[in-house]
């Protein structure tokens, strides 16, 4: 219990070093570590993405306590149906009754979920809970929470370049006006800005298939701590890291001091 307050004073005093003028408006999470965790633990795998659904929670708090506007979190690539089925069927279970149980949470602060990926391969059950979810939190104007279930982010750029191309066909849109702003808009991430800040756990240096297209001007934090001990401290920190970067878009340092100095 007393450790539990001292966390809790901990995180406070790192909150009031966020400069709320400066908030990413969209956070990424690569979410992983769960096995890694649960093996340290000599606990099984499926332990570990257990764990990991708390830090999901408090994650999710703290950025709609914050006023994150959009957060989305890779919850299952599509390279991840080729786990052993046996974790596969319990990561679906898990996924299923967290959207059952958060629902009324989710609701009950004004939080938008919605998901991208290939949905089409989820089981039925999970489906259904997902588009039910989905469906009655579609109010929520506080906080857009994105899960990226089944997804993959060549699927998805295939996908795009596909409707495209059939578009131009159907003489819908011309070849000529296609460029980066008509592409982004036939991916499934259309009605979302792209990430400010990419959060990975668990030290891995890669993308994992996650965002291609949409991370190229994102700023990466990668962090040695596994998922499931993330915390909201780990969480401000990396928004502390965050705020201490110059986003420069090609851009000159000078040009960049210049576009403050005139806001
Ligand atoms: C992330 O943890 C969760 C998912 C990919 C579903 P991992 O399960 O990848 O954990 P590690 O990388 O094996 O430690
Ligand atoms: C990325 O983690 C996918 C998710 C976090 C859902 P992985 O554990 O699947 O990534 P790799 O295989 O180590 O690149
Ligand atoms: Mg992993």
């Amino acid at each position: 219990m007393r450790g539990k307050s001292k966390k809790a004073s901990g995180a406070k005093e790192l909150l009031s070093k966020v400069d709320p003028a400066k908030l990413p408006r969209h956070i990424a999470i690569i979410m992983d570590g769960n096995g890694r965790w649960a093996r340290k633990k000599l606990l099984s795998r499926i332990k570990g993405h257990e764990k990991g659904i708390d830090a999901v929670r408090d994650v999710v708090e703290a950025c709609r306590e914050m006023g994150i506007q959009y957060l989305t979190l890779y919850a299952f690539s599509v390279e991840n149906w080729r786990r052993p089925a046996s974790e596969v069927n319990a990561l679906m279970r898990l996924l299923r009754n967290y959207l059952l149980k958060e629902r009324d949470n989710l609701l009950k602060n004004e939080i938008r979920l919605k998901a991208i990926g290939d949905l089409d391969r989820l089981p039925e059950n999970v489906r259904e809970t997902l588009f039910k979810v989905i469906e009655d939190t579609k109010g929520g104007e506080k906080m857009t929470l994105i899960l990226a279930l089944s997804y993959g982010a060549r699927w998805e750029i295939v996908k795009a370049a596909l409707r495209i191309a059939r578009d131009i066909k159907e003489g819908k849109i011309k070849e000529e006006e296609v460029n980066p702003d008509v592409f982004s808009s036939y991916l499934t991430t259309a009605p979302f800005p792209d990430p400010d800040l990419l959060i990975r756990t668990s030290g891995e240096l890669r993308l994992s298939n996650f965002l291609l297209w949409q991370l190229a001007y994102t700023e990466l934090y990668i962090t040695p701590t596994l998922w499931p001990d993330f915390t909201k401290e780990d969480l401000i920190q990396a928004i502390l890291d965050y705020q201490e970067r110059e986003r420069r878009f090609g851009m000159t340092s000078d040009q960049i001091s210049e576009l403050h100095a005139k806001r």
